[in-house]
């Protein structure tokens, strides 16, 4: 069935383009964007259009990174700094996750607040624990929203009961592993895959990092992890890993850089040769601002990493990150990018293009074709009430909308919302 909507369409193709459609259509077959025009085809004239006149028609935002456990500490504990905070708030949090009904009014409050938001697709970390992971993908699967989700490995360096068995951990890893993608079998339209999630180095020992290695070979799977996010961090990986070059490289020897298929959050303080691993082994950045202010982690050279052409997308990074507002990240972004240049006269702040483009299609590459309206393109959309709809006489060009909606938190109305083509309820969960 040919799905036909109408509106003011933008999208970025490329970093350095956008497309932009006024009063246009885009075409939708099966979820899969067919094309955008600007007139309708003769054979479409007796089919029903979706008529969203001047509101916005954007890619869905996808999330990079964030953790859904989290969630109930977000905006708590930014006075520490990494390994503190994760000591002192994270892992108390996430310790709770063994208590089902725990997990479950978190979790729920959780998909209900990420549904409402502007993101459409996600790269989530859970907890170490299986039976809440598994509530967290049944809840991921009933909401529409698609996702990488995981479950946390961690068998050194935390306080029982958060610290798992290294057996445990890598047999309970497989059996969500085989159980989704058993699920995936019967139902290949399914929008949540699994995705390996060793917390960091320090917290995974060189028996579970090699078993990860291994079981993302055997099963295909991909991995999401965190690489340089704060000098501390770094340092300790120096000190338990004195035979490797670097911390990337500790993930190197474990085989844990798959080309294409790995998502490393952070990297803010990436040496050069680990910036040459990265780009080499096409490893995913999940650029974290918010995150790397809260815990005072750092300044990200975006630009630098851009003009290398890395693989970069934009994550939350919640609880570290204080919203699920993907528009609040891209503005930091942005503004980390300014000060950047600031104080580094050679590197050039980073544009709303270039922002969009990253928080859109940039990250939207880790999922297949997603983060844009071109031909192929799984139609991810959100449909936007800034304020035009009536159509009033002085109303910006497309361009200056975005940027609007981009750089303030002024309130939007979301009038739709769709993921694969599919409109999300963002009111059906409490
Ligand atoms: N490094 C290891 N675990 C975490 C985490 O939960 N949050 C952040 N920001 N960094 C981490
Ligand atoms: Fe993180």
């Amino acid at each position: 069935m040919l799905k036909i909507i109408r509106g003011d369409i933008l999208f970025a193709p490329d970093k350095n383009r956008y497309e932009l459609w006024e009063d246009s259509y885009v075409l939708v077959k099966k979820g899969i964007v067919l094309s955008v025009v600007k007139e309708l085809p003769l054979s479409c004239w007796n089919q029903p259009v979706e008529d969203f006149r001047n509101c916005l028609i954007i890619p869905g935002f996808v999330d990079l990174h964030l953790h859904a456990s989290q969630w109930p500490n977000m905006g708590i504990g930014y006075d520490f700094q990494l390994l503190e905070w994760l000591k002192k708030y994270t892992f108390p949090l996430e310790s709770t996750f063994s208590d089902m009904e725990t997990a479950r009014k978190h979790y729920e409050s959780f998909i209900h607040e990420l549904s409402a938001s502007m993101t459409t697709r996600a790269c989530i970390l859970a907890t170490r624990h299986l039976p809440a992971t598994r509530l967290l993908v049944s809840m991921l699967r009933e909401s529409g929203l698609g996702a990488f989700v995981g479950k946390v490995n961690m068998d050194r360096n935390a306080d029982p009961p958060l610290l798992e068995n290294t057996e445990d951990s890598i047999e309970e890893t497989r059996l969500l592993a085989q159980e989704m993608q058993e699920f995936e079998q019967f139902h290949p339209d399914t929008l949540v895959h699994p995705i390996l999630s060793p917390r960091f180095v320090p917290s995974t020992t060189p028996e579970l990092m090699t078993a990860l290695g291994k079981m993302a070979q055997e099963y295909d799977l991909p991995i999401q992890s965190h690489l340089d996010e704060n000098l501390d961090e770094i340092a300790w990986v120096r000190q338990l890993h004195p035979g490797d070059l670097d911390f990337a490289h500790v993930y190197e020897r474990f085989h844990l850089l798959k080309p294409d298929k790995t998502i490393m959050a952070h990297c803010i303080h990436m040496t050069e040769d680990e910036i040459r691993l990265i780009k080499d082994r096409r490893i995913f950045i999940a650029h974290c601002p918010s995150s790397n202010c809260n815990l005072a982690s750092g300044i990200m050279p975006l630009r630098k990493y851009l003009d290398n052409d890395m693989l970069i997308g934009i994550g939350s990074d919640i609880g570290g990150g204080n919203t699920l507002d993907m528009r609040a990240h891209v503005q930091l972004a942005m503004q980390m990018s300014r000060l950047y240049y600031s104080a580094n006269r050679s590197f050039k702040p980073v544009s709303v293009r270039e922002a969009f483009y990253l928080a859109t299609k940039g990250g939207g590459r880790f999922f297949g074709k997603v983060g844009s309206f071109e031909k192929g393109y799984e139609f991810d959309a959100l449909v936007i009430d800034d304020g035009y709809k009536k159509g009033l006489p002085d109303k910006p060009s497309l361009e200056t909308r975005l940027e609007k909606l981009i750089n303030t938190d002024n309130p939007v109305l979301i009038i739709k919302k769709y993921v694969r083509g599919k409109e999300i309820q963002r009111s059906s969960l409490k």
